[in-house]
């Protein structure tokens, strides 16, 4: 529902001015927010990119389940079908086993991201892979992840409004501290649940959101 509703009128506003993003100076933010599609059902991401709305996909373990297929076989028809960065989750919470299973997925496609925890052993993994590090609760994590080099860190702003935090002021606070440093890490919000979520994302200048197809 958060990505249908709306999402066209988000992405259009912005690009009509190219200079929406102009409070941030540090960065060359003069694009249009990019729409990621949290799926890993194909028949959704094909009808979505068939109207050009979708800039890349991000997939987890219960995504994949809900599929019913093979992680590997499944991300990779996503890959064929989508040019932008696709989001593959290892499940291994040991850096070791965790760079094994990054190698593997990155096999899949050049387009492949490869997401991990935002752990220690996640962190630790992230040297010398394109990663998104997931599972971001704090500006604290999100420092780390960006001095760790990650392209993508995902704060989960649904989760934290779950727990009567607010999701949204944590992508402020992110989107500050990376302009002060001019840290290249992409701010991926993720846990969208609504069309408002998306809105306040796109105010603020989120790089990326992804959201569920319906
Ligand atoms: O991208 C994160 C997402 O899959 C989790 O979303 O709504 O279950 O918190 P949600």
């Amino acid at each position: 529902r958060a990505f249908r509703r709306g999402s066209g009128r988000a992405t259009f506003a912005l690009e009509a001015r190219p200079n929406a993003h102009a409070t941030h100076p540090a960065s060359d933010r003069t694009r249009a927010m990019k729409f990621f599609i949290d799926t890993a059902d194909t028949a959704a991401i094909k009808e979505l990119n068939d109207l050009g709305m979708v800039d890349g996909v991000t997939t987890n373990p219960s995504l994949i389940l809900k599929a019913g297929r093979d992680i590997l076989e499944v991300t990779k028809e996503i890959c064929d079908m989508v040019s932008g960065p696709v989001s593959a989750e290892v499940v291994a919470t040991e850096a070791r086993e965790m760079i094994a299973e990054g190698m593997k997925l990155s096999t899949i496609a050049p387009n492949i991201a490869i997401k991990v925890p935002l752990t220690w052993d996640g962190l630790t993994a992230s040297e010398g892979l394109k990663v998104n590090v997931t599972l971001c609760f704090s500006a604290a994590q999100a420092i780390l992840a960006a001095k760790a080099g990650a392209a993508f860190v995902s704060p989960f702003i649904g989760r934290l409004d779950d727990i009567h935090l607010d999701g949204v002021d944590l992508i402020h606070d992110i989107r500050t501290i990376y302009d002060n440093y001019d840290f290249k890490t992409e701010i991926l919000a993720a846990s969208i649940r609504s069309v408002n979520h998306i809105v306040d994302c796109a105010k603020i200048g989120a790089d990326v959101m992804t959201a569920p197809p319906a």
